[in-house]
């Protein structure tokens, strides 16, 4: 959840280490801080509140070509200016910054206070400063007190550490949290993720669980806590991690929105095979044949990566009659799942660095499960874990509200559900119909954008209400759920998502001229039914807005407002009414002046449980 950045090399670290940070703010902006090795001296600023205020310090001011920053999402204690990495142990000669959760903290405070420590902040992490200091008295050097040190916590860690008396020197370690070398000339980075580093090089190195990496300006050492010394892997980055500017869109969220048209067309490229009315997914690592014994789906995720593994639920069920259910990953991992041998499990992440989701992919695995990944970033913690997948190459997200990444989520689970539906019982002309209408996909999206000021007038008359209703049927559920939490998120609004079904089972009560109601309403067998749902709301005058692509006139008689999708397969709703539902949530968050790249209490990536 935080963000790590450390640079040792021959340019000046501090303007290196604020870039970093300004890259990977979305990952944590509750306070952010810098270390640079200044001669024989560690100078350190911290700041509360957003990246800003550390910038007003003019941390630039501090020369030194070795250091390091961090952007905190706050797990122990309170978003306070003593709380901000980095920490420093009480003779300020060892610094840290840490992503992750000590778990054994509280008795390390414990014993470290009785041996004379002075604590500084309320965090978990300070204590890997003084551990370390105290290792460094009787270590050989930096890494071996580093790795003295990691014997005896418990926890999760991305963690790098400086100490005065070693110049040029990071020492790095992962446990849990995601850690990345950048690998330059005569320059070395190191940071949570790959974002930071791509303005820098494009060869990266990824870290290991219980890898404990030396890293100098001339190259790096990596040593694994269980099994001694290993040869490091390097890999290239993708020619679009670097692509992180905001253009001309007054924020990342907006930005994002409307690149949808162009990632979509990414996810789908090349993959459409209208020979065979098929898709081709060369990545999978399950051949036909496998795939035939498969006598059931199972797809994870978290927050949005769920709701889209819900709508790949639906898609899987009625293209590929396979039976299909979608589970949030931290459910399921905690409730000792039984594992089958056919069913194939369908992981799904933007970041690839989800905390519950990796741990879920290894619970299967553990137990002898096939697991896929749907993944964005590549080279992640998931997509190196995972036996095969479907990269989404959205392109980086930056806005924590995931918009791009969730269209390319669906369009990804469409090509598998089309994949798996071919080797069984979808017919060539069935096939076709669903090729062709991904085809039209992006096009479609670009007409939703288009309405883009419509849905911020239809925003406008919303924005005061306190409360808000989401309903779907069946394969519309999903997308009222993923409506719902797009408003929550980024506007602060309660908004409560339901099968439109249960409307008179409870919800009806609270339905009056000040709780709106959006509904999802594609033009499917289910049309008739959910009119009269939408007849019992507007009999309680509760004001309704419509994302439909129907043309009826009970509709226009029933709504308040009325937001039109083109048609689509029944199975690609959920792209065209997502991308409708996020730019009202985008414009009800912004005419409420909220900051919707960065919306309070969330960070982007959830590496920690
Ligand atoms: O990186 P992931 O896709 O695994 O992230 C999962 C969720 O944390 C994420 O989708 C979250 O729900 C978004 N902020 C929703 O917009």
């Amino acid at each position: 959840m935080c963000g790590i950045i450390a640079y040792t090399g021959t340019q000046q670290a501090a303007p290196i280490l604020m870039d970093g940070l300004r890259r990977l703010a979305y990952r944590g902006y509750d306070s952010a801080g810098v270390v640079v090795q200044n001669r024989s001296k560690l100078k350190a600023l911290r700041a509360a509140g957003k990246l800003e205020n550390l910038a007003a310090r003019k941390p630039e001011s501090i020369k030194g070509t070795c250091g390091m920053g961090h952007t905190r999402w706050a797990t122990h204690g309170e978003a306070t200016e003593a709380n901000a990495h980095p920490h420093l142990s009480n003779d300020q000669r060892v610094a840290i910054i840490h992503n992750g959760i000590i778990e054994n903290a509280d008795q390390l405070r414990t014993r470290l206070s009785n041996e004379g420590v002075e604590f500084l902040s309320e965090t978990d992490s300070e204590v890997l400063a003084h551990l370390i200091r105290r290792e460094l008295d009787s270590a050989e050097n930096l890494l071996d007190a580093v790795c003295n040190t990691l014997k005896i916590i418990q926890g999760t860690y991305g963690l790098v550490v400086i100490d005065s008396e070693q110049p040029n020197t990071l020492v790095a370690a992962r446990a849990g949290s995601p850690v990345v070398i950048g690998i330059g000339e005569n320059e070395m980075l190191v940071a949570s993720d790959t974002t930071a580093l791509a303005s820098h090089t494009r060869e990266v190195s990824h870290l290991l669980d219980g890898d404990v990496a030396l890293i100098t300006p001339k190259g790096m050492q990596v040593r694994s806590l269980d099994t001694g010394l290993r040869e490091p892997q390097t890999t290239q980055l993708d020619e679009h991690t670097a692509e992180t500017g905001r253009g001309e869109f007054p924020n990342y969220m907006l930005k994002e929105i409307f690149e949808q048209p162009e990632s979509l067309a990414r996810t789908l490229g090349g993959r459409l095979d209208k020979r065979f009315n098929t898709v081709r997914l060369g990545g999978l690592n399950v051949s036909a044949r496998e795939l035939l014994d498969v006598r059931a789906v199972k797809i994870l995720g978290c927050g949005t990566a769920y709701y889209a593994g819900l709508s790949g639920a639906h898609m899987i069920e009625s293209l590929a009659r396979l039976s299909t259910s979608a589970e949030p990953a931290a459910e399921f991992r905690y409730r000792n799942p039984v594992i089958e041998r056919d069913v194939l499990y369908v992981v799904v992440s933007q970041s690839g660095e989800t905390f519950d989701t990796l741990a879920a992919t290894r619970e299967i695995q553990r137990k002898g499960g096939q697991v896929i990944g749907i993944n964005n970033v590549v080279g992640s913690s998931l997509a190196r874990e995972v036996d095969g997948g479907i990269y989404m190459h959205a392109g980086p997200e930056i806005s924590v509200a995931s918009t791009k990444a969730y269209t390319s989520m669906v369009a990804s689970l469409a090509l598998l559900a089309v994949y798996l539906g071919r080797i069984r019982d979808l017919s060539p002309e069935a096939g076709g119909q669903i090729i062709s209408a991904l085809e039209a996909l992006p096009a479609q999206v670009t007409e939703v954008l288009s309405q883009s000021e419509e849905i911020a007038s239809v925003a406008a008359q919303v924005q005061n209400a306190k409360s808000a209703f989401f309903i779907g049927r069946a394969a519309a559920h999903p997308i009222a759920l993923e409506g719902a939490l797009k408003l929550k998120e980024i506007a602060y609004l309660h908004a409560e998502a339901y099968p439109t079904s249960e409307l008179k089972h409870g919800p009806l009560a609270l339905i009056d001229e000040n709780m709106p109601t959006v509904a999802a309403l594609p033009n499917d067998d289910l049309l008739d039914k959910s009119i009269s749902s939408l007849a019992e709301i507007n009999a309680r005058r509760g004001p309704i807005v419509v994302i439909t692509n129907a043309n009826d006139p009970r509709i226009e008689k029933l709504a308040s407002h009325i937001v039109r999708v083109p048609d689509t397969h029944d199975a690609l709703h959920p792209v065209l009414m997502a991308v409708a539902l996020q730019l009202f949530a985008y414009h009800v968050a912004n005419a409420l002046g909220k900051d919707v790249d960065q919306p309070r209490n969330l960070a982007k990536s959830v590496t920690v449980e």
